[in-house]
């Protein structure tokens, strides 16, 4: 952390460590506890303002994400993020109990006796032995896979998902750590296995494991359309009104709706 970071976390007064890889803390604000993202001095980009804009596009695709914000201090932009894991009630600060994907898939010996890795599939399985509203977290994780390969976030790891209590039951958690990686490649990875084809980001490999969500071929491909449609013709709107400069703009513009989405397997 440099000195300026620094002393925009003494300003909000630093909390504990949320783990990931950039600097942030925990601040009240509201009667809400909030995740604070800093900016790193060595980011090639705005990714405070990007990270905003990726929010505002995943909820306006229907993806569950928290309550979310800019904020300027000491000259810094900063992204708070409400936490879901720490609820504020009149009877004081609420802890909900929380999972990652990571957890969750070193959880059952049996399969990881066959993988060590997770995968996209797992997950959804897991989704159904672990909360009782399995149905419904698979089609939406499965509309968050479509907007991680249609906005080549492929950050998608298994610490970037996660399951979070509500009331005695465990469900899927809202989205975070929404970041377009760009690079020139003919061929894009997510961070997970999804289908037949690995973790290749094309339309059809997403269509091979359709069934795993609860969704038939038709469904998920109405389901990707859908998810494309608001990517292609909203994310420089999105980046706009959250003012993005337009060098960074122009530097992630590729990783938007990019044609190798719709690229056949071989
Ligand atoms: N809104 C949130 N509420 C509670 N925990 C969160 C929230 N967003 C992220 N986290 C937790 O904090 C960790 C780091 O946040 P993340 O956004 O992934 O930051 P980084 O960019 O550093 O990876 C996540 O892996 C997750 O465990
Ligand atoms: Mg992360």
């Amino acid at each position: 952390m440099t000195r300026a970071e620094a002393e925009a976390a003494m300003a909000f007064g630093a909390g504990t460590s949320a783990g990931g890889a950039r600097p942030k803390f925990t601040v009240s604000r509201n009667h809400a506890l909030w995740l604070a993202k800093l900016n790193r001095h060595t980011d090639r980009f705005n990714e405070v303002r990007i990270e905003a804009a990726m929010l505002d596009l995943a909820a306006a695709c229907g993806i569950s994400v928290p309550e979310h914000h800019v904020a300027h201090l000491h000259a810094q932009d900063v992204l708070l993020v409400e936490r879901f894991d720490r609820i504020m009630t009149g009877a004081g600060l609420e802890r909900r109990q929380m999972v990652s994907a990571s957890t969750v898939f070193l959880s059952n010996e049996a399969a990881a006796q066959y993988s060590h890795t997770g995968s996209y599939p797992r997950f959804a399985r897991e989704l159904s032995r672990w909360t009782i509203t399995g149905e419904q977290d698979r089609r939406q994780l499965f509309r968050r896979i479509a907007f991680h390969a249609l906005t080549s976030s492929t950050d998608d790891h298994e610490r970037n998902h996660a399951l979070v209590a509500e009331g005695h039951h465990l469900r899927l958690a809202p989205a975070f750590d929404l970041v377009p990686q760009p690079g020139h490649t003919r061929r894009r990875y997510l961070a997970l296995v999804i289908g037949e084809y690995g973790a290749l980001a094309i339309r059809e490999n997403l269509l091979s494991s359709a069934e795993i969500f609860g969704l038939s071929r038709a469904e998920a491909n109405r389901l990707i359309d859908e998810v494309q449609h608001i990517v292609r013709s909203q994310w420089r709107a999105r980046l706009a009104a959250r003012d993005v400069c337009p060098s960074d703009v122009e530097a992630i513009a590729h990783c938007f709706d990019p044609p190798s989405f719709e690229a056949p397997p071989a």
